[in-house]
């Protein structure tokens, strides 16, 4: 084992989430400007040690802890490259607000398994890096979709249909993204087994939600291979309602997406699992995000982002 970093991104579904559950489309985007940085280094003695803002202390007493599917990852990681009694130090270091629906426990997965690798020297195929991100995943999420490792992973925005390989989608130029933190967490594993509940529950009602989620997104990727942020702004809102409807979404993110629309947003929606964490709105341009992000705090959002759609160029 040599030492080694491994990096990854914060994502963001632009629209799609929970229905991407139940195999229809999503469109994520990896925010390159919010990273996890995983920095591992061989200790001469057989102490495994873990410093993260998540978890501090030895890989073996996070079994009881949040911590517990990345230091299972850890574990198979090791057993996998035969060096199961290795020590080191892992330092996690995490710009991406946690249970707020970015992505934070897949892209500390991925950031994980780089450095891993790159430790061992050992070439990553992408398909072998979602793999290993599904074990930590599968434990914290229960039934992920893979969406999230999948735009982690990435440097580009994702289309995303469950089990097949993610392929890469071109965004507009102009138009920005503003993100909007409640400042509550969402519980992802608690959000999609609600859902998975009421589709058992009440199948005739719940299923047609689903559907319409699935189709605005194929909309969305209509209008994002158009250029026509009015009708992408609109889809947003769409399944923003189906998403209210499924009882995913929170009266703190409704509060925002109304701020967010009477501020003359083209479109807003919660992001990620819901039931808290964070919300988007559309914009034509970035002089309007500025505009947005106040209309946002003012309506009670504790942090905000801007993320303007030229960012999306894929830099490889
Ligand atoms: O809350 P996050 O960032 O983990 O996003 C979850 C996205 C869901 O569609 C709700 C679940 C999934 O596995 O795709």
């Amino acid at each position: 084992m040599r030492k080694s970093q491994g990096i990854s991104y914060a994502k963001i579904i632009l629209i799609g989430e929970h229905a991407v559950v139940y195999q229809q489309p999503a469109i994520a985007l990896p925010i390159r400007s919010l990273t996890v940085t995983a920095t591992l280094i061989p200790r001469t003695d057989d102490r495994q040690q873990i410093a993260s803002i998540f978890y501090q202390g030895s890989l073996a007493d996070a079994a009881q802890t949040p911590f517990a599917g990345i230091a299972t990852l850890i574990r198979r990681l090791l057993t996998f490259f035969e060096a199961p009694a290795q020590g080191f130090d892992l330092a996690i270091s995490s710009m991406l607000p946690p249970e707020r629906g970015m992505g934070s426990s897949a892209a500390t997965a991925v950031a994980i398994i780089r450095a891993v690798y790159q430790a061992f020297d050992a070439p990553l195929p992408h398909d072998s890096l979602l793999n290993w991100a599904n074990v930590s995943e599968r434990i914290i999420h229960g039934n992920p979709s893979g969406l999230d490792a999948a735009t982690a992973s990435a440097t580009a925005p994702q289309w995303f249909v469950r089990g097949q390989a993610p392929t890469p989608i071109d965004f507009p130029t102009t138009g920005s993204l503003v993100i909007a933190d409640t400042g509550v967490p969402g519980q992802t594993k608690t959000a999609v087994a609600s859902v998975a509940a009421k589709l058992t529950q009440d199948p005739a009602h719940y299923q047609p939600l689903i559907e319409a989620i699935g189709q605005a997104t194929s909309q969305a990727a209509l209008a994002l291979a158009q250029d026509d942020l009015p009708l992408l702004g609109r889809q947003l809102t769409i399944s923003q309602n189906a998403l209210r409807q499924l009882g995913v979404s929170s009266p703190a993110l409704n509060q925002l997406v109304a701020a967010a629309l009477n501020a003359g947003a083209l479109g807003a929606k919660l992001t990620g699992s819901g039931q808290g964490g964070c919300m988007i709105a559309l914009t034509k341009a970035p002089a309007q995000a500025v505009h947005l992000r106040r209309a946002l705090e003012a309506a009670g959002a504790t942090t905000t982002w801007q993320y303007d759609l030229v960012e999306s160029e894929d830099p490889s």
